[in-house]
């Protein structure tokens, strides 16, 4: 048995603060009958009804994936380009990215069809760093780098520091790679702030995500989460959230 509102927030019907209006404000019916009490508990045979429309209550099932490029990070495509729930045919449950990755930007790409911890890990405010790195135009140097760290001004806001670390330059190529660590999720954020200092991305990867990186996937592969490292993303969020109260 369950909260009534931590199942509505499970299924991605709204966070669980959400839910937990809904229940006060009368939305919700348990096996018929509407149930305005916070504390109710459901099983699973419970029928849970959000203005009359039942929620979806399959098992939450989380899965890790090397994004490959050319391919888009959502479970549909109006223009028919390969999406990337393509490459789990065989998973019934009706997962979805959490978050996204440009078409052309490669690796750690979580898909679960819990709506509420993929919530928390999209929230700016719970700090999730991840890790990429980025092949960009030209030698970048020092003040550069240093700019990257403390943030720049990208459509009209700063961006919140960031770790930056050169890995490498090819004077040769006329490239750098360098490693960068953010845990905002602003649109093209990285490829924005490359460009803000005069460095174009020519190729991107996520190498972390939380706690997780891609050891053993290659490109276009996934594997199941284990139990614990479902456990250490919800813990990064909880003491993210400390931090923040
Ligand atoms: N930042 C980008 O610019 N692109 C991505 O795909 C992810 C982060």
């Amino acid at each position: 048995m369950e909260r009534l509102q931590k199942v509505m927030a499970h299924a991605g019907v709204a966070s669980r603060r959400k839910s937990e209006e809904l229940i006060l404000k009368g939305h919700v019916k348990v096996n018929g009958k509407v149930v305005t009490e916070l504390g109710t508990q459901v099983g699973n045979s419970d029928k849970v009804e959000v203005d009359g429309i039942p929620i979806d209550r399959e098992e939450p099932v989380y899965f890790l994936l090397n994004k490959p490029r050319n391919m888009i990070s959502a479970v549909s495509d109006d223009k028919d380009r390969q999406v990337v729930t393509d490459l789990f045919p065989q998973v019934e449950q009706r997962i979805y990215p959490v978050g996204r990755l440009d078409y052309d930007t490669t690796g750690a790409l979580i898909l679960t069809n819990d709506g509420e911890l993929s919530q928390m890990l999209m929230h700016p405010k719970f700090h999730i760093d991840k890790t990429y790195v980025a092949k960009v135009e030209g030698l970048i140097n020092n003040r550069s780098l240093s700019k990257l760290e403390k943030g720049i001004v990208i459509e009209g806001r700063k961006t919140a520091p960031a770790k930056v670390k050169l890995l490498s330059a090819d004077k040769i190529k006329n490239v750098s790679m360098v490693e960068l660590t953010i845990h905002e999720g602003r649109n093209q954020q990285v490829k924005n702030m490359f460009k803000a200092v005069g460095h174009p991305v020519q190729k991107l990867k996520r190498e972390t995500y939380g706690t997780l990186n891609l050891s053993g996937l290659r490109p276009g592969e996934w594997r199941e989460l284990k139990s614990f490292e479902i456990n250490q993303l919800r813990n990064l969020v909880e003491q993210n959230k400390k931090e923040i109260n």
